[in-house]
């Protein structure tokens, strides 16, 4: 695996790669990676001949009270884990690379931004709509791979690949990938480590309670009922508050008060100790 940390290394790098012939597939992340990432990369490695990796702990979406300090930074490790993996590029800039002196640009999508963690983390979506398009723009791969854990984060970069009309990748390129889950059907999370031992037992409650919603809806349970039950058993369950709990349409992520037609996806954002955890799960 070649690690390059400028974005002319980067370029050198992806021109040899191109005149090879190979396809590339990107898959970004901020690091701490575990099986959930690898899946990406695993899935990458079935789209495109080559893979290239980024690991950016990107402080433009981190809010002002957020964990950019904290969030875990483990470069050897995740390098390691890449290698292991067979990845051909990893592609680790500095902020200084990335956001050079003068700096000024910032794209914001309206829209499936707003609601669930666009409204209860201001300016978190501009931060990961302007990091990613400069990702794409940086690497220029066929293919560009996201955890489906971040759904909103997926409708968000896809809105912003049709709107500015990229074409490395274009819209239909960028692939969603299925939540890994442990046994105990908590979703993988870099945050999770955050969690104390009776934390993360106590956190198991979130995917129970998901499914339990879900199954309620299902025997027909009506919705603002069946959300209020969920968001009682996670603060029962040792949860400290619940950001949101919604159902919503799952391409236009626009909440729904009764079951709708098309795909539904229920998303939850929770907070337990001082860690913020957030699932969906189609409906
Ligand atoms: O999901 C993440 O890890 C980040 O939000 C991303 C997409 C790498 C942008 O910084």
């Amino acid at each position: 695996m070649q690690t390059v940390t400028t974005r002319k290394m980067l370029r050198t790098a992806v021109d040899e790669l191109r005149a090879a012939g190979r396809t590339l597939a990107l898959v970004p992340t901020m690091g701490a990676l575990h099986e959930g990432h690898l899946s990406l990369v695993r899935e990458a490695q079935t789209r495109a001949d080559a893979v290239a990796v980024s690991i950016f702990v990107n402080p433009a979406q981190f809010g002002p009270n957020e964990d950019l300090d904290a969030y875990p930074r483990r470069m050897a490790e995740d390098s390691a884990l890449l290698v292991a993996e067979g990845v051909d590029l990893l592609w680790a800039p500095t902020v200084d690379e990335m956001y050079p002196a003068g700096y000024a640009t910032n794209i914001s999508v309206s829209g499936v931004s707003e609601g669930l963690c666009g409204a209860a983390r201001p300016g978190h979506f501009d931060g990961v709509a302007t990091v990613v398009c400069k990702l794409f723009n940086q690497v220029r791969p066929d293919f560009a791979l996201f955890g489906e854990k971040d759904w909103q984060q997926l409708a968000v970069i896809r809105a912003m690949a049709r709107d500015l009309d990229l074409t490395q990748p274009s819209v239909e390129c960028i692939l969603g990938v299925p939540t890994v889950r442990e046994a105990d059907g908590l979703a993988l999370s870099s945050r999770n480590q955050y969690l104390s031992q009776q934390e993360r037992a106590d956190a198991a409650a979130l995917p129970q309670a998901m499914r339990d919603a879900i199954a309620a809806l299902k025997a027909g349970s009506a919705v603002g009922a069946t959300l209020a039950a969920l968001e009682a058993h996670l603060l029962q369950a040792g949860f400290d508050s619940v950001d949101y709990a919604e159902l919503a349409d799952a391409v236009s992520l626009k909440p729904l008060e009764t079951l709708g037609e098309g795909p539904m996806r229920l998303l939850v954002a929770a907070r337990i100790g001082g860690t913020r955890l957030i699932d969906n799960m189609a409906v």
